[in-house]
């Protein structure tokens, strides 16, 4: 049986992972070892009331070397640690890999694979042993509307994002539902009684917002009741790497790094917990007719869901609410804008955990079971 060494797999993305793999019975198919940077020795988690061995040292290259598979959803720090020392010492595993660290290397394949199936069957017959989980947006964005890609329909677009917390880490979710708590019962008071003023209330807000004690250890800012319009690191050209990863990620992905299609936009923290919306301007290369193009979405794969263009079916179904926790990729709002018939919106939904961390990795391991 296949060895997995699975590194990381306490955090908030390792647990989503371990939770998806329960669920589709992976762990059935493999041999797991469970490594630890802070527990070595102590007893393996349970699976399915099976005992796995006791916790095998993440930082040891003798330990990972004995694995067929490693998933690591450690993060990048780990990955520039260990992931050098243990090719040098001569490792020819499967090296499957939440973080960016290694995403745009030449010898790695971005994996999301009920998009580029064909681009990860390419590189596993020339090889390549290193297949790295995507940025979430972007392939939240792929699962959304990847169908209007793969028919190469698409000579720009534009993503407006609406990032989650959680995309930030477990401890900023946890920093805005505090800042959440903080700001009602700043007012609570006020907001019992029907005959305060509206403005007075706000002005405590506001206030509170600004005050120095409230938390924005993880933040830097407030985000309850606020937004904070960029994410991740500022580059010399005025983007940061978020919107960076945007163009450079989806050529890669999709296997069209020679003849990049132009992706740009602004990325922003919004204060929901676990779901990134994004607004897409799509400038098509011709002009479809918006029936084609929602039959071409909801043909693409079994978790896109076309909401209706209504009101109701917007308010009720492509919302971060209606999508978190679920594998569904909710897209509406689809329509010809007045820019003209070959310039399309959309707006879609998805959960940053699932389809923008964990399920491309596990599927990853699935393929190389088959
Ligand atoms: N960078 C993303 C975010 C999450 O900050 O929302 C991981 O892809």
């Amino acid at each position: 049986m296949t060895k997995v060494g699975m590194v990381g797999w306490r955090g908030m993305v390792g647990s989503v992972l371990m939770q998806r793999m329960q669920e589709e019975n992976d762990f059935a198919l493999i041999e797991p070892y469970f490594f630890s940077t802070s527990a070595v020795g102590a007893a393996g988690p349970k699976i399915a009331g099976r005992e796995t061995p006791a916790l095998l040292d993440a930082n040891s290259i003798d330990a990972l070397a004995a694995m067929d598979v490693i998933i690591t959803c450690q993060g990048g720090d780990y990955t520039h640690a260990v992931f050098p020392k243990l090719r040098e010492s001569g490792w020819k595993g499967y090296w499957i890999d939440a973080a960016s660290a290694l995403r745009m290397r030449d010898d790695a394949v971005i994996v999301l694979d009920p998009v580029n199936r064909p681009v990860i069957e390419q590189a596993l017959a020339r090889g390549v042993r290193n297949y790295i989980g995507g940025n979430c947006t972007v392939s939240l964005m792929l699962m959304a509307v990847g169908a209007l890609y793969k028919a190469d329909l698409v000579e720009w677009m534009t993503a407006m994002t609406y990032q989650a917390a959680s995309g930030a880490g477990a401890a900023n979710m946890r920093e805005l539902l505090v800042q959440m708590g903080m700001l009602e019962r700043a007012v609570a008071g006020e907001l019992a009684d029907p005959a305060a003023a509206i403005l007075d209330i706000d002005r405590k807000v506001a206030s509170v917002q600004r005050s120095a004690d409230f938390p924005t250890q993880q933040f830097g800012v407030p985000l309850a009741g606020s937004l904070i319009p960029y994410i991740d690191k500022p580059l010399d050209n005025g983007q940061s790497r978020e919107e960076w990863k945007g163009q450079a990620e989806t050529n890669k992905i999709l296997g069209r790094e020679t003849h990049p299609v132009p992706v740009d936009g602004i990325c922003v923290r919004v204060g929901a917990m676990r779901c990134h919306s994004q607004a897409l301007t799509i400038k098509l290369k011709r002009d479809v007719p918006l029936a084609e193009i929602e039959a071409m979405i909801r043909a693409d794969n079994p978790w896109v869901r076309v909401v209706p263009n209504t009101r109701e079916d917007s308010i009720r179904h492509l919302t971060p609410v209606a999508v978190t926790g679920t594998l569904q990729v909710a897209v509406g709002r689809l329509r010809k804008l007045n820019m003209g018939p070959t310039y399309l919106g959309a707006f879609t939904v998805g959960d940053q955990l699932l389809w923008g961390a964990a399920e491309p990795l596990r599927r990853m391991l699935r393929i190389l079971l088959e």
